[in-house]
């Protein structure tokens, strides 16, 4: 039987590349996002690199209820053999004060990082359960342990996705399913421009320092996919070394 890892927002960054990663270890890919042609680029990678791995393709948006039970519903085969579920489509927007911000942002952020995260893993684990096998990867943030101005909310949605993670090890006790937080800081992906719809404040966020790639999250993704099934790696924090904490980075002038 097939075993499928299930992405979703790999159309960039962090899902792109957990994708190409777990595509390495013989995962068959279902990689999910809404931009259908990155989708496509996306199924073009992995084929030329990893000849033989089957890929499909789904175009939905996570926050939608409705359009996630008609993904589920239309894919129960794939569905049923998920082996690894990465819920990675998230997204951050904007920096203004609570005070100031906009209510759409904050529907935009909860909707997606938190209720498209439940959605999703309401839908697979229950076939998880039924086959006593699997692993759900959630990607956290450092936003999920310390708060920063003017990210209040996104870091509320990154709380969430720590107390579910940590909520659905304990519901799934004594299954043989593994629960993963992976809380990374800065990573270079399309992250600040969706952040700041502003290319030049986007570049501003990596000025003078080293961030992480998305390849570095998807290497430790991959990694703790392959442990052993005894071994559940509950939460791993991952900064960029010219970053110490949340708000405290080295600049080194121009690189
Ligand atoms: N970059 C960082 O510094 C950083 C740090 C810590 C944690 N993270 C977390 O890592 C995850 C991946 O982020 P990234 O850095 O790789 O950013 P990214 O390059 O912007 O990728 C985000 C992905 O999420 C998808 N997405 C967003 N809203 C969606 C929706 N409603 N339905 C379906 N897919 C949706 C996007 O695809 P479409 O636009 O095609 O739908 C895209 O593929 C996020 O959860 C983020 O919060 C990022």
């Amino acid at each position: 039987m097939a075993k499928w890892a299930l992405i979703t927002g790999a159309t960039s960054g962090i899902g792109w590349a957990t994708s190409l990663a777990l595509a390495g270890q013989g995962f068959s890919i279902l990689a999910t996002g809404r931009r259908q042609e990155k989708l496509q680029e996306l199924e073009k990678e992995i084929k030329s690199k990893f000849p033989g791995v089957s890929v499909k393709l789904a175009q939905f948006d996570v926050s939608d209820r409705f359009e996630v039970s008609e993904f589920l519903n239309s894919h129960q085969t794939e569905i049923s053999q998920v082996e690894v579920l990465v819920n990675n489509a998230g997204l951050a927007k904007g920096t203004d004060k609570m005070q100031e911000s906009s209510l759409d942002d904050w529907e935009t952020m909860i909707d997606t990082n938190i209720k498209g995260l439940l959605f999703m893993t309401r839908g697979v684990i229950e076939h998880m359960v039924r086959k006593n096998s699997g692993h759900v990867v959630n990607l956290g943030s450092v936003a999920g342990r310390w708060t920063y101005p003017g990210g209040g909310v996104y870091c509320a949605t990154k709380f969430a996705v720590r107390a579910l993670s940590e909520g659905l090890r304990m519901d799934l006790l004594g299954s043989k399913i593994r629960v993963t937080n992976i809380e990374p800081g800065m990573v270079s992906t399309e992250f600040s421009m969706v952040r700041f719809n502003d290319q030049a404040k986007a570049d501003k966020v990596y000025e003078g320092m080293t961030p992480l790639q998305a390849s570095d999250i998807a290497e430790t993704i991959a990694w703790c996919v392959a442990r052993p099934a005894h071994v559940n790696i509950q939460e791993l924090v991952i900064y960029p070394t010219d970053q110490a904490h949340v708000g405290q980075v080295a600049r080194h002038g121009k690189v």
